[in-house]
């Protein structure tokens, strides 16, 4: 069931996570370990972007050497709380292109509604990497990655913090195609629909909302 989920184990993206889990932790320092994380599962995500060469002189001789090749990869933030993972990976990919989703949850249903999509031309030459801390009941997920779909994309990834089961069945049924990578998948959703045990509401405690 879980082909197409990559779970980071590296010891620091463990203890960061462990970190942001727990409720005393402030919001400064949750943003902060948030952009840290971020700068680590991009590293992972992006592993296989395609590769070139190409001739460089160094202080000593001519050599081809490796460099990314193609279109600059594209970035798509699934407001509001995508914007925490974004910034740590704009850090490490600044020629990245942007583009956001605006969804935002039913309470009640827990749906998705689209209230703004912005992202950039040629999505289909790109990779794209869809990014949103909490993949809980996966609809949000889904419904974006249709969108981007619409658009024109063809590569995509998704990348998140935290995954529940439920997230992850429903992501592999609409979107097969889809690799997700996230640090650690949960034991389930409440009621509410939150990821149990979790870390709360990542965009309220990245904002400081309530
Ligand atoms: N969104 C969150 O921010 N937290 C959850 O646990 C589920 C969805």
């Amino acid at each position: 069931m879980y082909d197409h989920l990559t779970i980071v184990k590296h010891p620091l993206v463990q203890h960061k996570l462990t970190l942001m889990r727990e409720k005393t932790t402030s919001t400064a320092v949750f943003r902060q370990l948030l952009r840290e994380i971020s700068l680590l599962l991009a590293y992972e995500v992006t592993r296989e972007l395609e590769m070139t060469t190409k001739q460089v002189e160094t202080p000593l001789q001519v050599m081809d050497a490796p460099t990314l090749r193609g279109r600059k990869l594209a970035l798509i933030s699934i407001l509001r709380a995508g914007n925490g993972l974004l910034d740590g990976m704009l850090e490490l990919i600044p020629s990245a292109r942007v583009g956001f989703v605006g969804l935002y949850r039913d309470e009640q249903t827990l749906k998705p509604h689209k209230y703004y999509f912005k992202v950039p031309d040629q999505l289909g030459e790109r990779m794209v990497i869809a990014v949103d801390p909490m993949l809980a009941t996966g609809n949000s997920s889904a419904a974006a990655i249709d969108m981007l779909k619409e658009a024109g994309a063809k590569d995509i990834r998704f990348l998140c913090l935290l995954a529940a089961p439920e997230g992850v069945a429903r992501m592999k049924e609409a979107h097969p195609d889809v690799p997700i990578v996230t640090a650690a998948l949960d034991e389930k959703l409440n009621d509410l629909g939150y990821i149990v045990p979790g870390l709360g509401d990542a965009g309220d405690r990245m904002f400081g909302t309530k």
